[in-house]
């Protein structure tokens, strides 16, 4: 994509973003009665939708912590190339790991994430992502909870960027141009 772009008009808003962030939260309030769990943003696209859904997680035994892996770069186009940049403060072992996602889109990145941690042993773990664009998909990478559907658009905003810019619109649009 050359830079003859523009943000779209608003796909998604806030409120909207709020409810559903409330909908999955009281969903993992649910599915992990008298559980522990640890949620796993990974940064930094993640970090809006994740402190959202977390509010509303009404658990005694909440943890968080963060990773980080590498991104497009400037390109809209995924390397299918994972790499890690941060990784975990603790031990997983024997916890209920929530990976916390702005998008899936290939479904390579959590592929990847969710087997290089199952290789730690934790009891379970799940996927929730803000966006899911599954006409994107190269893996059978399904998220277990999902915000929203979008179709195959480069989407801004809301944690998504473009060349690192637009993370901070609290809206979800789109390049367009
Ligand atoms: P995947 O590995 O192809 O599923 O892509 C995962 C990562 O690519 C996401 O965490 C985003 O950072 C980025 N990504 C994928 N699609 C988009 C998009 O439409 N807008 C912004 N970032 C995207
Ligand atoms: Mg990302």
């Amino acid at each position: 994509m050359d830079n003859n772009y523009t943000v779209g008009t608003v796909m998604i808003t806030q409120e909207q973003i709020y409810k559903r962030a409330e909908q999955i939260g009281a969903q993992i309030t649910q599915d992990f009665q008298g559980e522990a769990v640890l949620v796993v943003g990974i940064l930094k696209g993640a970090v809006l939708w994740m402190a959202d859904v977390i509010k509303h997680i009404h658990l005694d035994d909440v943890s968080i912590d963060f990773m980080a892996c590498s991104s497009y770069g400037a390109s809209t186009k995924s390397s299918g190339v994972v790499r890690i940049l941060k990784d975990l403060d603790n031990s997983i072992e024997g916890k209920n790991v929530i990976i916390v996602e702005d998008i899936v889109d290939s479904g390579i990145t959590l592929n990847y994430l969710k087997q290089y941690l199952e290789g730690r042993h934790p009891k379970s773990i799940k996927v929730c992502s803000l966006l899911d664009k599954p006409e994107g998909r190269r893996t059978e990478l399904e998220a277990d909870y999902v915000g929203f559907t979008v179709e195959d658009k480069f989407i801004v905003g809301y944690g998504l960027d473009y060349d690192q810019k637009y993370r901070n619109l609290p809206y979800i649009s789109y390049l367009e141009g």
